[in-house]
């Protein structure tokens, strides 16, 4: 069976889980936390970081940080995971849904003006399979409007728009390292505050409401309740697994991307003939190989593929379904019709990359699916 996904290991992570143990420190906020906090800072020159115990979690810091009220409006597109939104809806927000582009999953920029409002407060934007939005068409509009920006980068690390690292732009970025990212920590996640009014609160909901950062450092000489907050940080434990990994960074994202570039060679003949779509990084943004995905004419035909691999021993995975079309937020959802969205909830297909993946594999996956197309032509 060839799975969807496989978790990497870099092989260290275990002995850097030995050395957090023994050391004697296991909790939050220590050596490997700040290792892996440099890593990030130095590597792509993000000014303040801190690990989370998930992307979600650092979306909900993002939330708090933006001091989203009820009543507030967040303009998210439709097309992602539920975190994005939840993260606001749990301070009360009232989410606006915009659509996705035609071309590419990302949210059409277009969309996202006509939703804006007097009570709009931020825009979230995602960027779908590491694929950078249009962050400067982005920006703009938020700046027009004084409106925050928060990058959904769950998928985006090491990936970059016209240079910019992505998790940069935006006001805050929230990153993730469940086990189906390239970086993992099983469960895990990071908040990047590009904006420096927000570094010193960060640290504060970081640490359960407490100036304890601030102890630490000597800056305070005892610390306590100074503001709302959660716990935040993961322990060290996640930490020393995750930096086992991120020293690898290089090597993971170069063979995700051969991977990657190697379903596209095998897969365009596929595409030129009309069976499904490729992927189309957009030429301001760069690819991380997070994932590779087709998308199919129709839901039914991405039914038949996905059985027809599976019966060949291969998982292949649908993704988001369209929130606005959801059983919790259907209902509070303004009636507008998304296509695109609806497009890529019904016939967008996710196909197995991992590290561990051989390049014969995808060559193996990419023929078959060719067949089950050439075969479909002659069965209809
Ligand atoms: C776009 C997006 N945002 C947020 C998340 C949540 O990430 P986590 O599982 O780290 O909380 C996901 C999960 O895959 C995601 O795809």
């Amino acid at each position: 069976m060839i799975k969807f996904n496989k978790p990497y290991m870099s092989g260290k992570e275990l002995y850097y889980i030995a050395e957090s143990v023994l050391s004697g420190k296991i909790s939050g906020n220590g050596i490997f936390t700040k290792r892996c906090q440099e890593f990030f800072c130095e590597k792509y020159g993000f000014k303040k970081v801190l690990l989370t115990t998930s992307c979600t979690d650092a979306l909900e810091m993002a939330a708090i940080l933006l001091d989203i009220q009820p009543g507030d409006e967040v303009i998210c597109p439709s097309y992602t995971f539920v975190s994005t939104c939840n993260a606001f809806v749990l301070r009360g927000a009232k989410i606006r849904f915009a659509d996705s582009e035609d071309h590419h999953p990302n949210v059409d920029v277009a969309s996202i003006e006509s939703l804006i409002g007097p009570k709009t407060k931020a825009i979230v934007v995602v960027h779908y399979a590491g694929h950078a939005c249009d962050m400067d068409a982005i920006m703009q509009l938020a700046d027009k409007h004084n409106l925050f920006v928060v990058e959904d980068a769950a998928q985006a690390v090491d990936s970059f728009y016209k240079g910019k690292p992505l998790g940069s732009i935006g006001h805050l970025s929230a990153f993730s390292f469940h086990e189906t990212k390239n970086i993992i920590a099983g469960e895990g996640g990071m908040l990047v505050v590009n904006d420096e009014r927000f570094e010193k609160r960060a640290e504060i909901i970081w640490e359960k409401g407490t100036n304890r950062t601030a102890f630490f450092r000597g800056e305070v000489d005892k610390y306590g309740w100074v503001d709302v907050g959660s716990s935040f940080l993961p322990s060290e434990i996640v930490a020393a697994f995750l930096f086992a990994q991120l020293e690898n960074l290089d090597d993971i994202q170069s063979r995700r991307k051969l991977l990657w570039d190697h379903y596209f060679e095998n897969l365009s003949t596929g595409a030129g003939k009309g069976y499904f779509q490729l992927p189309k990084v957009p030429n301001y943004a760069t690819n991380n190989g997070h994932m590779f995905y087709l998308v199919c004419r129709s839901i039914e035909e991405r039914s038949r593929l996905i059985t027809y691999l599976k019966e060949r021993h291969i998982l292949t995975v649908f993704h988001y379904l369209s929130l606005h079309k959801s059983p919790f937020y259907g209902e509070k959802h303004d009636g507008s019709e998304l296509p695109n969205c609806d497009r890529y909830a019904d016939q967008l297909l996710r196909l197995p990359l991992y590290y561990n993946l051989e390049l014969e594999q995808v060559a193996m996956i990419s023929s078959l699916i060719l067949e089950f197309f050439e075969l479909d032509l002659i069965e209809c």
